[in-house]
């Protein structure tokens, strides 16, 4: 991609839970209470926490990201047969406390620095509440590098739903053509990239392209080198 691509961007957005925290990461204090179950019991957490939010957009029922949170491991646990027995509910209570913690990877910090650095506005846009994303910012360490935690909880409706990328647009006070959008989940990618924003798609696991309209404008493996594919310093 030349760098020419990307010229006029003037904010950096970046999803959260999977594209700066590893949400996998939750699991990791909990793993000799977990046994064989832990990276299962991870996934299916992860996919029933996300099919919750598009269902309850879909049915007009919205509750926040910490409830659907917890909702979604308790399926998760009582699928695995690790909901029953005297230690159950202090399992439950532990793994969402650890979900306030999750570790970011370990590039997020420098390529966040580099592109302050370079004059870009950072800012997170998340299905998270307010309080959950304060927590995880916190606890990486990262809270001075974004001038702005947008949580979906200003709409009430969760991604891809338009009015919740609209929320940048709006907050930052830039066209959504200036801003470019990190996630690393695919179905996001392609909810901003239809919304308007220009979008990287941080393929950490190497997935397949979703069969959705809208197109990255790139694909990386990670966030390090993110840097590399914008001009070296940002619009204004
Ligand atoms: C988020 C979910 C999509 O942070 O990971 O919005």
């Amino acid at each position: 991609m030349a760098e020419s691509d990307l010229r006029g961007i003037r904010a950096c957005v970046f999803d959260a839970y999977g594209t700066l925290f590893d949400v996998n990461s939750a699991v990791t204090v909990q793993r000799p209470r977990l046994g064989e179950h832990a990276d299962s019991v991870s996934a299916s957490w992860r996919s029933k926490q996300l099919e919750y939010t598009w269902l309850r957009s879909l049915m007009g029922r919205h509750a926040d990201f910490w409830q659907v949170t917890q909702e979604a491991l308790a399926f998760a646990l009582e699928r695995h047969g690790l909901d029953k027995g005297a230690e159950a509910s202090d399992l439950e209570d532990s793994l969402m406390q650890a979900y306030l913690q999750l570790s970011a990877y370990p590039e997020v910090p420098a390529t966040l620095q580099t592109l302050n650095q370079r004059g870009y506005r950072l800012a997170i846009l998340s299905n998270g509440t307010p309080a959950m994303l304060e927590a995880a910012v916190n606890n990486a360490g990262l809270a001075a590098s974004f001038e702005s935690v947008l949580s979906v909880e200003a709409v009430g409706i969760y991604k891809p739903d338009r009015r919740v990328y609209q929320l940048a647009v709006e907050h930052l006070e830039v066209a959504r053509e200036q801003i470019l959008f990190m996630s690393s989940n695919a179905w996001d990618v392609a909810g901003a990239a239809s919304f308007g924003f220009r979008v990287v798609w941080i393929n950490r696991f190497s997935q397949p392209r979703e069969r959705l309209p809208g197109t990255p404008v790139a694909q990386l493996t990670e966030l390090d080198s993110l840097p590399d594919l914008l001009p070296e310093s940002a619009s204004h």
